[in-house]
């Protein structure tokens, strides 16, 4: 939910460094930022040998997103240290004070933090009974004030060992100190990773951060705390027992994480979707006929996610019933929390995740660990929370997925979805087959000739006040990503429906000109959907169709070649591509929605 970027080496440009590290984690949050970077002054003495060299951290810190920033020239300075934060706020308003970093009374320690502080409450309270000033209203200033007490009787290290260990909730916290030049961090929830370099370390939120200075990282796990300066140093927590760092080299290139031509990543993301479906088709029949045999293996099995990445998990449902015909079941993860009891340990939960840090999949999949259930994780990012804790993990290999609006990411969980129902009836060529059918398709529907009716459509809906998707079947999972599409980026009401279920209650809702998206595909649902696309264009309402054939019924129509099952991938294409051009037209930034942030990891 926020980004965090820190620098510790032997680099003078440290701020410069942190500033470009937090752009490059926009994504993570886009309420405020801040960098704090360590200034060394001298006080001069009348007697040069008794000069007072101090040091101590200046902040910067801007409400709004951190974009096209440049440092004041306060941070100009030549600096080795630095630390730096993007916000989504969860405690405390969207104003300058309370941007990270914090420090402590003295400017020797500055904070960043990624979480909830359950305890914060007593602990500030605690702290201003012994005299210290709080200038914010976050829950994170109680930090260094904590450290700073601590650091009356410990070192800096256990100083912020004790420290982490007296916080409530699921916190990542990062933390410099200007008198040792120490990064010191600890997480117990959040990601952290670290990267290290040929003139010193950095730690960040995710890879993207740091993959522009080097690709070896350190996931830091839970319950480990890591110390940065000359060496590294990691430890467990909450003991402070030593253990082996193990750096990986991560195959992220930067162009993945630059925008290239493109004006935005939703769109940049958008175009990448045939080269990510192909990469599928082409290099994962074993992993997915191994995840195909743990399958088998298992009495129950659940698909789990939030948001789009649910959507996908609904899909896989219709997917697993038309072409294995297997019984699985679909949980929206932050309901799977009440869900969870029956669970044992022939259970088997698959979490599908893009940042694999969702807070609401990494709680219930806590749980079910617990009581031995088989985790398996369907993954975009190396090395995250959801990677680390599954029995089985599967990388999507879509590449940095920077838009909140996700969009390969989606069709690259519907890709594998795909293959693997096939796989569990021993048809993995099929699968491979129609894959390549469906990048081919895609690449049509990214033709310049689309894109002109796509803007036409954007125009009639981008001052509509309400707008209705419906599909049926294995496009009713379709519908309700379209829905989440255009309402995530446009801030236009968008719900998305089962064709069957309007009669039962929303059809009350349709009046003249209610704009409604339908998706008809070649298959069992087209007869039904389009009677009811026919019941509410009678009511006054606009019908756009997503199908392979035009009908009398369509106001608009989006034409989407019919590929069988695998339509349901390429039948999203037209709406993202609606979704972005109604942000715009609307003079909306699609990559950064208000409100949002790329990687839910607090509750
Ligand atoms: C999708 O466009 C949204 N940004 C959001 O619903 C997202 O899919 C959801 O937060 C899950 O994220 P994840 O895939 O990283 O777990």
């Amino acid at each position: 939910m926020c980004g965090i970027f820190a620098y510790i080496g032997r680099k003078n440009n440290a701020s410069e460094l942190v500033l470009l590290g937090l752009k490059l984690m926009e994504y993570r949050g886009y309420d405020s930022w801040g960098v704090a970077s360590k200034m060394q002054t001298i006080r001069k003495t009348s007697d040069k040998r008794k000069n007072e060299n101090k040091s101590q951290f200046e902040v910067e810190k801007h409400v709004g997103k951190i974009g096209d920033a440049i440092l004041s020239r306060k941070l100009k300075y030549t600096s080795n240290l630095s630390i730096g934060h993007t916000r989504w706020a969860t405690h405390g308003g969207v104003l300058e004070k309370n941007a990270h970093p914090h420090l402590d009374c003295s400017k020797n320690i500055a904070v960043v933090h990624n979480g909830i502080i359950e305890n914060y409450v007593e602990l500030k309270e605690l702290l201003l009974r012994k005299g210290h000033q709080f200038t914010s209203e976050t829950d994170t200033e109680i930090i260094p004030h904590l450290i700073e007490e601590n650091l009356k009787t410990k070192g800096f290290a256990t100083s912020v060992r004790d420290t982490f260990n007296q916080l409530k909730g699921m916190n990542a916290v990062v933390v410099a100190y200007s008198l040792s030049s120490e990064i010191v961090a600890a997480k117990n929830g959040s990601p952290l990773v670290v990267g290290k370099s040929s003139d010193g370390f950095m730690i960040a939120s995710d890879t993207a951060g740091i993959i522009k200075y080097t690709n070896e990282v350190l996931f830091i796990k839970d319950d480990e705390m890591v110390i940065l300066g000359k060496n590294i140093t990691l430890l467990t927590l909450p003991d402070g027992k030593k253990i082996t760092p193990h750096f990986t080299k991560v195959n992220w290139k930067i162009e993945d994480t630059s925008l290239g031509k493109y004006q935005h990543y939703m769109l940049k993301e958008i175009y990448e979707q045939p080269k990510v479906i192909r990469n599928i088709a082409e290099n994962y029949t074993q992993q997915i006929h191994t995840l195909g045999q743990i399958i088998k293996k298992s009495k129950g099995t659940f698909f789990i996610g939030a948001g789009s990445a649910a959507y996908a998990c609904l899909s896989g449902t219709y997917l697993f019933s038309k072409i294995a015909r297997l019984h699985v079941n679909m949980a929206f993860a932050s309901e799977f929390n009440y869900l969870e009891d029956f669970l044992n340990s022939k259970s088997l939960i698959i979490a599908l995740s893009q940042s694999g840090e969702t807070i609401d999949i990494v709680e219930p999949l806590t749980r079910a660990k617990s009581k031995k259930s088989k985790i398996v994780a369907i993954v975009n990012v190396l090395g995250s929370t959801l990677y680390r804790m599954a029995d089985y993990k599967l990388l999507l290999g879509a590449g940095p997925e920077k838009a909140v609006a996700s969009t390969k990411a989606y069709v690259a969980k519907l890709a594998v979805l795909y293959s693997l129902s096939f796989s569990m009836i021993g048809e993995t060529d099929k699968a491979k087959g129609d894959l390549l059918t469906v990048a081919h398709e895609i690449e049509r529907i990214l033709e310049p000739k689309f894109a002109k009716e796509i803007e036409k459509i954007a125009k009639f809906l981008k001052n509509a006040i309400h707008i209705y998707t419906i599909g049926r079947g294995a496009s009713y999972p379709t519908a309700l990503e379209a829905a989440m599409k255009i309402k995530e980026v446009s801030y236009v009401h968008t719900e998305g429906l089962s064709g069957g279920e309007l009669k039962h209650g929303p059809l009350a809702l349709i009046s003249k000109g209610s704009p409604c998206i339908v998706f008809a595909p070649n298959d069992e649902t087209y007869d039904a959907i389009i009677s009811n696309a026919t019941e509410i264009k009678s009511r006054g309402g606009v019908i756009i169709g997503i199908s392979p054939f035009n009908n009398s019924v369509f106001d608009y129509w989006l034409e989407v070649k019919n590929l069988g099952e695998a339509s349901i991938i390429a039948q999203i294409v037209p709406i993202q591509l609606l979704a972005y051009h109604m942000a715009l037209l609307k003079k909306l930034d699609p990559d950064k929605p208000r409100n949002l942030a790329k990687s839910v990891t607090v509750k």
